[in-house]
This record gives C-alpha cells, sequence and structure tokens, in this order.
C-alpha cells in the first residue's frame, strides 16, 4: 500500500510516499530555518504562510522522486499535533481535501508517535517492545513501546525539552539558529570535565526530567565568568552537553533495565547528536542493551515517519472522520500513562 505521508508541525513542510509501512519511496522536508534564523526561533505565524507555499510544491517532488501519479496514492497520513496549531492546519486541511478529492482514506497521526515508529524506516529494526527515549524540540520522554501504536509513556520533562535547552545555551552563547547541531559541533573541540554543570536526576526513581535549572547554571556560568568567554565557549559547549547527556541515557538504560527490554530506540531532532548517538549506544551495550538509532535525515522532522505510523493505523481499520481537526482532544496516541 502506497500511502502519501504529510508533516507541517513546525517549521519542516515535508511530504513522503512510503510502502506498506517501512520502505520509503521518497521523502523531501523543505525547512524554513533560513526564515526564522534572524529572529532566533520560530515565528508561528511565518511558519504557517511558508507551509502554505511549500505545501504543494513538497508533494509534488515528492510523488515525481517516488515516479507515482497521484492516482496511484492509496492513502493519505498527516500530522495531527502536537505543533504549532497554524502550522499543523495547512498540513491536515491539504490533506484532508487531497483525500476527500481523490476518494481514498486518510488518517490523522501523533507527531511523537512518528518520531517513535523512525526507527522502522532503517533496515533490522528493533523487536517488541522497546524503550523510545524521545528527544525533541519540545519533547523530552522516555516511551516503552509495545506495537506499533501502543506506547506507555514512563516519564517527560517538566520544563523544558532538551533540544529546546541546546538551542537556548546556543542563543546565550550567541551562536546562531537552531542551536542543537551547533554545540554538537563545538563541544566536540571542547573538553566536558572542565566546566562542571549540575545533572538534574530529579527523585532518582521517576523518569521524569528537567533541564531549565541547567540552563539557568550555563546561563549564570556565562555571566560570572565574562573573560575570554570566546575561548571558553567549546568547554561551555562541551560541559553542557554532557550534563545533559549524563541524564539522559542514565534515565533511558534504567527504563530498559526496569522493563526487562534489550533495545533502546534513540528518536527525535537531539538523536542527530553525535555524542549522545555514541554515549548511549556504548553505556547500553556495556548493559547488553542495543540501541537503534534512525539515520540523520530520519531523526529530524520528516513525513516518511507520519506515513509508516498511517499505515498500521490503517491496517487496525482506524481512518479519519470529515469532522477531525488538529484542536480537537481525541487522544491521538494509544497511550497508557504510567
Ligand atoms: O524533532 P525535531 O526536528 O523537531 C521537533 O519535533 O521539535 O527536533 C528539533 C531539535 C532542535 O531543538 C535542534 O536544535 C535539535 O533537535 N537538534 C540537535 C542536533 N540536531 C538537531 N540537538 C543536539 N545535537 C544535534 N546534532
Ligand atoms: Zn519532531
Amino acid at each position: 500500500m502506497n500511502i502519501l505521508g504529510i508533516e507541517s508541525s513546525c517549521d519542516e513542510t515535508a511530504a513522503a510516499v512510503v510502502k506498506d509501512g517501512h520502505c520509503i519511496q521518497s521523502t523531501v522536508v523543505a525547512s524554513q530555518i533560513q526564515v526564522h534564523h534572524r529572529y532566533g526561533g520560530v515565528v508561528p505565524e511565518l511558519a504557517s504562510r511558508k507551509h502554505i507555499e511549500a505545501i504543494v510544491p513538497v508533494v509534488d517532488q515528492a510523488l515525481t522522486e517516488a515516479r507515482l501519479p497521484l492516482s496511484d496514492i492509496e492513502a493519505i497520513a498527516v500530522t495531527r499535533g502536537p505543533g504549532l496549531v497554524g502550522a499543523l492546519l495547512v498540513g491536515f486541511s491539504f490533506a484532508k481535501s487531497l483525500a476527500y478529492g481523490l476518494q481514498i482514506p486518510w488518517v490523522g497521526v501523533n507527531h511523537l508517535e512518528g518520531h517513535i515508529y523512525s526507527v522502522f524506516l532503517e533496515p533490522d529494526p528493533p523487536s517488541f517492545p522497546y524503550i523510545a527515549l524521545l528527544v525533541s524540540g519540545g519533547h523530552t520522554s522516555i516511551y516503552y513501546v509495545t506495537d506499533p501504536t501502543a506506547a506507555e509513556m514512563m516519564g517527560q520533562t517538566r520544563d523544558d525539552a532538551a533540544g529546546e535547552a541546546f538551542d537556548k545555551v546556543a542563543k546565550m552563547l550567541d551562536l546562531g539558529y537552531p542551536g542543537g547541531s551547533i554545540i554538537d559541533r563545538l563541544a566536540g573541540d571542547g573538553d566536558g570535565t572542565k566546566i562542571k554543570f549540575p545533572r538534574t536526576y530529579l527523585d532518582k526513581s521517576t523518569f521524569d526530567f528537567s533541564f531549565s535549572g541547567l540552563k539557568t547554571a550555563v546561563l549564570r556560568y556565562i555571566t560570572t565568568h565574562p573573560q575570554a568567554l570566546q575561548e571558553q565557549i567549546p568547554d561551555i559547549a562541551a560541559g553542557f552537553q554532557e550534563a545533559a547527556l549524563d541524564v539522559l541515557t542514565y534515565k533511558a538504560i534504567r527504563a530498559a533495565v526496569e522493563k526487562g527490554c534489550d533495545r533502546i530506540a534513540l528518536v527525535g531532532g537531539v538523536a542527530a547528536n553525535s555524542r549522545l548517538r555514541e554515549k548511549l549506544t556504548t553505556d547500553a551495550g556495556r548493559k547488553g542493551i542495543r540501541v537503534h538509532i534512525p539515520s540523520i535525515p530520519l531523526c529530524g522532522d520528516n513525513a516518511a515517519m507520519i506515513a509508516g505510523v498511517g499505515y498500521h493505523y490503517l491496517k487496525a481499520g482506524m481512518v479519519a472522520e470529515s469532522g477531525d481537526d488538529v484542536f480537537s482532544r481525541q487522544k491521538m496516541i494509544r497511550e497508557k500513562v504510567s
């Protein structure tokens, strides 16, 4: 079954064609970074307008690269949330209208579920159940995943998401937006042990996270050590990164041990972080746990992951109804909260 996936939850307009839930025929991502860069963050109204401009060419390109006419698309899966409402509305309304015009089924998919599923678009995916460490710009959570559309959330951030902390620290250091990949690169030249930033484990028995204290500690360091700040940037980046990654890896591995899982999937935009990829793989490997990480283009927002989840929804007989919208409070992920 060829499914057209559409994603527009934040600052990427994306479309993809995926066959049978795992075989990517095409994946196209139009980034708006250039538009938001000078504001140091995503401007929601600008994001919506850019999605409107990009949606038709991006879907066209995805069909062209898949070498499929629109008439060969059998269903559409579209991100329904969470995300910026105006941005979501563009992809969602487009998908709904296209499905109506083509008289094919369509389904709304939870963006987070898309990230959790992204490892199934790679060869050798994990077997169920597995632990997903989801680290993105808007979310940081640990899930116990038992089938393609069922996950139990074990913990989540109580304040900032990991990616948000990376972006804010980069902003404090005047490094540009989005800062995650810049911090990643600079940290490679720094010494992560030179400046010791706090690790917020909260109560060690919870799987919740908190990154706001770490962010404040970095800010305090910057304001109290203005001398030769430029030379210190790699060490600050490395020190911050080590503090954030220590907590993320510790909790993901503990979740796997508690659930008796020998697989962890590292997913979301921050899963592109080179040090996190290496550290989680090594630390988990010591406990006999294998780590699955998507290739870099599938870590960030993309529509292939949405089409992949959509396939399983449709197979389970779950289709959207004409009255569905991005505001509806209906639960999108079949999630049991522990
Ligand atoms: O999943 P994503 O593309 O969008 C959301 O759903 O939020 O994640 C974007 C986040 C941004 O905060 C970005 O700075 C971060 O992922 N990111 C990274 C790296 N590449 C992207 N963070 C750390 N290291 C990276 N290499
Ligand atoms: Zn995302």
